[in-house]
This record gives structure tokens, C-alpha cells and sequence, in this order.
């Protein structure tokens, strides 16, 4: 039997769009509501902790109330034929309560808490909330488990490893505008076809191999998913 051909998966907020969770730059998106340097940085943190965990527990209650939509639900589909290994910006976990097998967090989970003496101490939080006081088993205060700006991306040299061995590329939901992960599509293979799903109009990253289908996740991937499915993209 030939061996399965390997599909990697990019998303971004867009892909949870459609469960209602809100993106980020888009109209109405939370860097318009918020200032990144107030809330997403280390500077952040050592200023004012309690705004930081307030902005990322109400982030968590968003998640905890959704349910994965359409195009998570799609991409389970693609594992009766393919080895699949998502790829996600986002800290939600709909790829895994639809069912994904292979996901990999670039920019950390926030159902996830890790202290501030030891990144390598991660827990999973009971509930929605972080609060002051609450600690890690050294005893230090825990924050989300979130990859702030600034911040070094722990799994981007498995992540890049992991989109050169990808026949199919397919990007969801992202403006590609938060580097190092937008990179990501550059490590793909020459000749890999590679598909970007998103209503709004998304700079082409300089690829050439690039198809555009301007359709929310929701409808967008389930088509292309079949397509897949199907046999009708040609895989080189
Ligand atoms: P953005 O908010 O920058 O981009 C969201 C993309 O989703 C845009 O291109 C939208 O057009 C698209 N979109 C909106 N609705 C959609 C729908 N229904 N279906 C498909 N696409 C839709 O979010 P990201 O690119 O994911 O990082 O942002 C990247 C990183 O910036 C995030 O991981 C986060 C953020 O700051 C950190 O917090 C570290």
C-alpha cells in the first residue's frame, strides 16, 4: 500500500470565527477593544497582572461557551485518508473537541496555566478562571499559558519541521500578520499546493503555488475538504 500522503493544516482566529469567537483585526476585533502592550506582553504582566488575567479569563469563557463549527468538524474528516497535523495560531481547543488528532499550539492554550518560576510547569485550569493568588507548586503566582508578544514561539522549529514534510498546505482563517508563524508557508515544499481559505482579502505571501477561495471556514472547507476527499487536487 503507498503511503499516506500528509496534509498540514494553518489556522488562525478566523477558523473560530463562525463559533463565535471573536478575531483580532478584524472590524470589530479584540486589538480594537484592547492596546496589545496592555494586555498581551511581559511589560504587561509586571504592570498590571490582574488586567492580564481579567482579558485572558474572559477569553477562556468565550471558549468554554463554543462549540467547534463546520470547518473543524471537516478536517477530522480528512484522517480516513491522510496523515493530518494542524497547525493553529489560535489558543482555543475546537480542533480537539471536534476531534483533530495531531494539534499543535504555536501561540499556547488558554485552558492551560503555567507558573512564572518554571515554563515547564502547565497545568490545566479547572473552570474559567486564573486568579491573583493562585500558585504553581513552588509557590509562584500562575499566569496563562500564552505566547505573548515578545515572546519567543517554543514550537516554531517543529512547527516549520513539520510544514516541509506536507503534500497539501492549507491556510484558514489568518491575516498572516504575526511573525514568526506567517513565515510558516515559506518552509513548504516547491510545488506543494497550498489553498488559503478567507472571505476578506489576505496579502499572497510572495507564493506562487497559492489558491485563494474567498469563503468564510465554515463554507469554504468542508468544499475543499471533499475535493480532497475525492481525488480532484491533483497532488504532485
Ligand atoms: P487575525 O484577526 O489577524 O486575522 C483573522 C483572519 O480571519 C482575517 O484574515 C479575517 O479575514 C479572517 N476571517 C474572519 N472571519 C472568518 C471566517 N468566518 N472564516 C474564515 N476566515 C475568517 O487573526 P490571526 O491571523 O489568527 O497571537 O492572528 C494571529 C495572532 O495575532 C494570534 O494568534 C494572536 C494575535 O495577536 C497572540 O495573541 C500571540
Amino acid at each position: 500500500m503507498a503511503s499516506q500522503k500528509k496534509i498540514v493544516v494553518f489556522t488562525g482566529a478566523g477558523v473560530s470565527a463562525e463559533s463565535g469567537i471573536s478575531t483580532f483585526r478584524d472590524s470589530g476585533g479584540l486589538w480594537e477593544k484592547y492596546d496589545i502592550k496592555d494586555v498581551a506582553t511581559p511589560e504587561a504582566w509586571m504592570k498590571n497582572p490582574n488586567l492580564v488575567l481579567e482579558f485572558y479569563n474572559q477569553r477562556r469563557k468565550q471558549v468554554l461557551e463554543a462549540k467547534p463549527n463546520a470547518a473543524h468538524k471537516s478536517l477530522v474528516e480528512l484522517e480516513k485518508k491522510f496523515k493530518v497535523q494542524i497547525i493553529t495560531q489560535n489558543v482555543d481547543d475546537l480542533h480537539e473537541r471536534a476531534g483533530s488528532k495531531k494539534v499543535l499550539h504555536l501561540h499556547g492554550e488558554i485552558r492551560k496555566s503555567r507558573s512564572t518560576f518554571n515554563h515547564e510547569l502547565i497545568y490545566e485550569i479547572k473552570g474559567w478562571e486564573i486568579k491573583a493568588g493562585d500558585k504553581c507548586e513552588k509557590g509562584s503566582q500562575l499566569r496563562p499559558h500564552i505566547v505573548w508578544f515578545g515572546e519567543q514561539v517554543p514550537e516554531m522549529e517543529h512547527a516549520t519541521e513539520i510544514a516541509s514534510e506536507a503534500d497539501i498546505f492549507i491556510i484558514i482563517g489568518t491575516s498572516l500578520n504575526v511573525y514568526p508563524a506567517a513565515g510558516l508557508v515559506h518552509a513548504t515544499k516547491t510545488n506543494c499546493p497550498i489553498f488559503l481559505v478567507d472571505p476578506n482579502e489576505v496579502t499572497n505571501p510572495g507564493i506562487s503555488n497559492l489558491v485563494m477561495i474567498r469563503e468564510t471556514a465554515g463554507k469554504g472547507v468542508p468544499v475543499l475538504v471533499e475535493k480532497i476527499l475525492k481525488g480532484e487536487v491533483l497532488l504532485k
